[in-house]
């Protein structure tokens, strides 16, 4: 490990803030950065581009890709895959116990080994909002986003907005984050990239495709 030039440590070709707790165990890819009071535990991995905003929380080994963002008090829990592109809003908590106790039913403090963790799955550049949960298990679609304040509940299909507890799709949105506008027969227009996207199997519980970039 070297000292950055601008205050830090380097492991790798990544930089982490002085009060950042990374585990000598984790791995961290090339321009990411780590800030104050985050902690990045044992075995996991962050790709490159990454940033991991203040007190956020990365739990043992999990999976992160290249150019995700944690921001402030991002709660990540173990086993959480997040692919490239992800990004989690400040507060969000990506949970991993479905039926949550502390003690045993012998009053025995519960330890790790006690219980099966469920990690939630983001895909390809999909965000969750501003203190948004998902709780575990669950996956976020690809390019999909989760208003602030949400509770997941169910899986998000690819390109979905939704919102609320328990969170339901009120609309598309495309791979700019943007929501489409509709252009009748199923069709959808993303009114930032112009790309055309396609809904399947009907809208309600359906999904969206896209034709074209
Ligand atoms: C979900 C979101 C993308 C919707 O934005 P929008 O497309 O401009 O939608 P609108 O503001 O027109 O709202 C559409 C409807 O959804 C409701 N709504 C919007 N955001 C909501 C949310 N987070 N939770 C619950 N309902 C929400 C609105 O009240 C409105 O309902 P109505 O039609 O009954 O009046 C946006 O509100 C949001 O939550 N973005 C995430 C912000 C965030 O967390 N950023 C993190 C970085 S700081």
């Amino acid at each position: 490990m070297n000292q950055s030039p601008s205050g830090g440590t380097l492991m790798g070709e990544a930089r982490i803030l002085p009060s950042a707790d990374v585990d000598e165990r984790a791995t961290l890819g090339g321009g990411t950065t780590i800030w104050h009071l985050a902690q990045v535990r044992e075995d996991a991995v962050l790709g490159r581009d990454c940033i991991v905003g203040r007190g956020a929380y990365v739990g043992p080994g999990v999976r992160i890709g290249d150019r995700v963002k944690l921001q402030n008090h991002a709660l990540v829990y173990e086993p959480a895959v997040l692919e490239d592109g992800v990004f989690i809003g400040p507060a969000a908590v990506l949970t991993n116990d479905l039926y949550p106790r502390s003690a045993d039913v012998d009053g025995g403090l519960k330890r790790p080994g006690d219980w099966d963790a469920l990690g939630v799955t983001v895909r390809e550049g999909a965000s969750v909002g501003a203190r948004a949960v998902v709780v575990a298990g669950r996956t976020i679609g690809r390019h999909a986003l989760v208003g602030a304040g949400a509770v997941v509940t169910r899986d998000v299909p690819d390109f979905a907005l939704v919102v609320g507890s328990p969170a339901k799709r009120i609309g598309w949105v495309g791979r700019a984050g943007e929501p489409l506008k509709p252009e009748g027969d199923g069709r959808w227009r993303c009114p930032r990239t112009g790309e055309e996207y396609a809904e399947k199997d009907g809208a309600s519980g359906g999904r969206l495709i896209l034709l074209n970039r």
